[in-house]
């Protein structure tokens, strides 16, 4: 390997990319950031503070001060990374309804982009990472050395998104995950600040109907073929 690269990975959600991104980044040994969980802590601290969601100027002044750091997984319970907000370990209390529900929302604000896209630029710096998102390739580093942008069907990816939460022990139908896909997606591809679409140098991959061995080793693929 000659040099560390700076891999951004993007698409809609449940696509793949955390899959893909903590995959690669093991591969590599890089850096792996999955920028969604800074959009999740924000939300999250403006959950618990009682801020309204629609108050843009107290979000977004949250979002600016508020400390969050993202540790490697130390291995405990199959998780990918440490979320630390205010010092306290949050990453469980990132995936819940609640969240999933107001994040797309308080990541629609430009201010709050603004704030989150600076701590993500700083952590890019030193190279040798990958960073997952929904921006990263067309607003966050628009000069990464691999752009992905990974799509699977609506049918597939609620799929995914059910089984995952089935496994967390979590009470959903499969009807509510499909819609709350939908609904985010919606939002995240319409929004005016940076929205959910692929660079023009973005590597398209449709994942669909390959199997996650097969994604990886088509991504693998990718990251030797730039690195020549
Ligand atoms: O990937 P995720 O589901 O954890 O992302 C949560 C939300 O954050 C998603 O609805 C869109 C938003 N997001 C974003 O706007 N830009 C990013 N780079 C990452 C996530």
């Amino acid at each position: 390997m000659s040099r560390p690269l700076v891999i951004a990975i993007d698409g809609p959600a449940a696509s793949g990319k955390s899959t893909l991104g903590y995959h690669l980044a093991r591969h590599l040994d890089y850096l792996y950031l999955d920028t969604g969980a800074l959009y999740r802590a924000v939300t999250l601290a403006a959950l618990r503070r009682g801020i309204p969601i629609e108050d843009e100027a107290r979000i977004t002044a949250l979002a600016e001060s508020l400390p969050i750091e993202v540790l490697p997984a130390d291995g405990r319970e199959g998780r990918q990374y440490t979320v630390l907000m205010e010092g306290e370990d949050v990453t469980g209390a990132l995936r819940t309804p609640e969240v999933d529900h107001a994040v797309s929302p308080v990541s629609a604000y430009p201010g709050v982009r603004a704030a989150l896209t600076r701590r993500m630029r700083e952590i890019a710096r030193r190279g040798g990472v990958v960073m997952v998102g929904r921006d990263i390739g067309t607003v966050v580093l628009p000069d990464a050395d691999l752009k992905l942008y990974l799509i699977a069907s609506l049918d597939a990816r609620a799929q995914r998104r059910f089984l995952d939460r089935l496994a967390q022990g979590k009470e959903v139908s499969l009807e509510e995950v499909r819609a709350d896909l939908a609904r985010r997606d919606a939002i995240d591809s319409s929004r005016k600040a940076a929205p959910l679409r692929p660079a023009d140098d973005a590597i398209i991959f449709d994942n669909t109907t390959l199997t996650i061995e097969e994604m990886f080793r088509e991504a693998e693929r990718l990251v030797r073929d730039e690195d020549c």
